[in-house]
């Protein structure tokens, strides 16, 4: 692993699996796999997708204070929390102390069981309000503080927060400012160990997230390029980490979360890849209208696409359909199998009888970073 004591603590770790329960506050988080907040991705069928096929812990993409406390149209959206997604994490964006409180209050109020804050954004729309990346850096840290504090006094859920190393390559700052977050009150620290300036270059080096773990009392969750199993207990057995999170491998690839949650091999054939896109295509038309979910699905044929064997064609196929009928009737045609299977798996998830569990919940979603 890169930069990393092969040997570090694993003596003291040896025996922590991916499938060893733990807890964020007195939140109890059945296992180790995380599935990453994602702008743009973390719908609630992802997330609802990630957990059934068994990631611990989810996450809601980056949601706007500002966007929440304006009772902005565009942000006011509908964020649905179902009661097989939970627990939840809600991550919420800002810099100032206040609103992020206020913010902090109305997702609690809409049953978010853990309170996430963005520190690692990169994108300027954000760090330029002097939200994301740019809190760490920020007066060595204290604004950062200042929100961790101000959230943490206004819910009774725990609050965590995610963040990079720090702006610039070679940074060090997240590990002046992760003791000092977690004295202000959160209760875990994830941390993606790149620069703002490096985006998604280079590789993430764990090595830091392994100096942050030995620095905190509380959980880390290590996050960037988990992309296996081997890779992902590498990671936890090298830094003494608490948790792994998977953003970018897991786009299209549920089966992915399965083997790291179970530790078996999985193989999805062309009928349970077009199946799962199937039901996936349903549970987002069902969850924002189809007229939102059809553009929203264009990147993810791509991405399901990967895991089969398909015609070279079907991609730029589905890219053009307008509707959920087309985007099914493309996939049956290359994978007849996969309609016995969405009937089969429709009827165990009961998907068309989803209101039991939805909330309905008026809290917003951002789409940005
Ligand atoms: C499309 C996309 C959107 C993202 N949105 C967020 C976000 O809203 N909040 C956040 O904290 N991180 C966000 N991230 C960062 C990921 O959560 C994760 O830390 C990063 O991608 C590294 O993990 P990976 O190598 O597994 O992709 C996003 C990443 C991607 C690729």
């Amino acid at each position: 692993m890169n930069g990393l004591n092969g040997s570090l603590g694993s003596v003291a770790i040896a025996l922590r699996t991916l499938a060893d329960p733990w807890q964020i506050g007195d939140v109890e988080i059945g296992g180790r796999v995380v599935l990453a907040p994602m702008a743009g991705i973390s719908a609630q069928a992802f997330r609802r997708q990630g957990r059934r096929f068994g990631a611990h812990l989810v996450c809601s993409e980056m949601v706007s204070a500002c966007g929440l406390d304006y009772g902005n149209e565009r942000t006011h959206d509908y964020l649905r929390i179902a009661a097989d997604e939970r627990p939840l994490a809600v991550q919420i964006f800002g810099g100032e102390p206040d609103r992020m409180a206020r913010a902090a209050r109305m997702v609690v109020d809409a049953g978010a069981d853990i309170v996430d804050i963005n520190m690692g954004c990169p994108v300027r729309k954000v760090t330029k309000t002097g939200a994301g990346c740019s809190l760490l850096e920020q007066n060595g840290g204290d604004g950062a503080c200042r929100i961790v504090e101000a959230v943490a006094d206004a819910v009774d859920v725990p609050v965590t927060v995610k963040m990079r190393r720090g702006a610039r390559d070679g940074s060090m700052t997240f590990l002046t400012v992760g003791p000092r977050l977690v004295e202000a009150g959160a209760r875990t620290l994830t941390l993606h160990p790149r620069s703002a300036q490096q985006m998604y270059t280079g590789v993430a080096d764990h090595a830091l997230t392994a100096l942050l773990v030995e620095a905190v009392d509380v959980p880390v969750i290590a996050s960037g390029d988990i992309t296996s199993r081997l890779r992902a207990e590498a990671v936890l057995h090298g830094t003494g980490c608490a948790a792994v999170m998977v953003a970018r491998a897991a786009q299209g690839n549920p089966w992915l979360l399965q083997e790291l949650a179970t530790g078996l091999d999985v193989e999805p054939s062309n009928d349970e890849v077009a199946a799962e896109l199937v039901l996936y295509a349903q549970a987002v038309a069902r969850e924002m209208g189809e007229r939102r979910a059809v553009p929203y699905l264009r990147k993810f044929h791509g991405w399901y696409l990967r895991r089969g064997r398909f015609d070279r064609t079907l991609r730029a196929e589905l890219g053009a359909t307008r509707t959920l009928d087309d985007i099914k009737r493309l996939l049956y045609a290359a994978a007849p199998g996969a309609c016995q299977l969405v009937a089969a798996r429709a009827a165990e998830l009961d998907v068309d009888d989803p209101g039991d569990t939805e909330l309905g919940l008026p809290v917003s979603i951002y789409g940005g970073g």
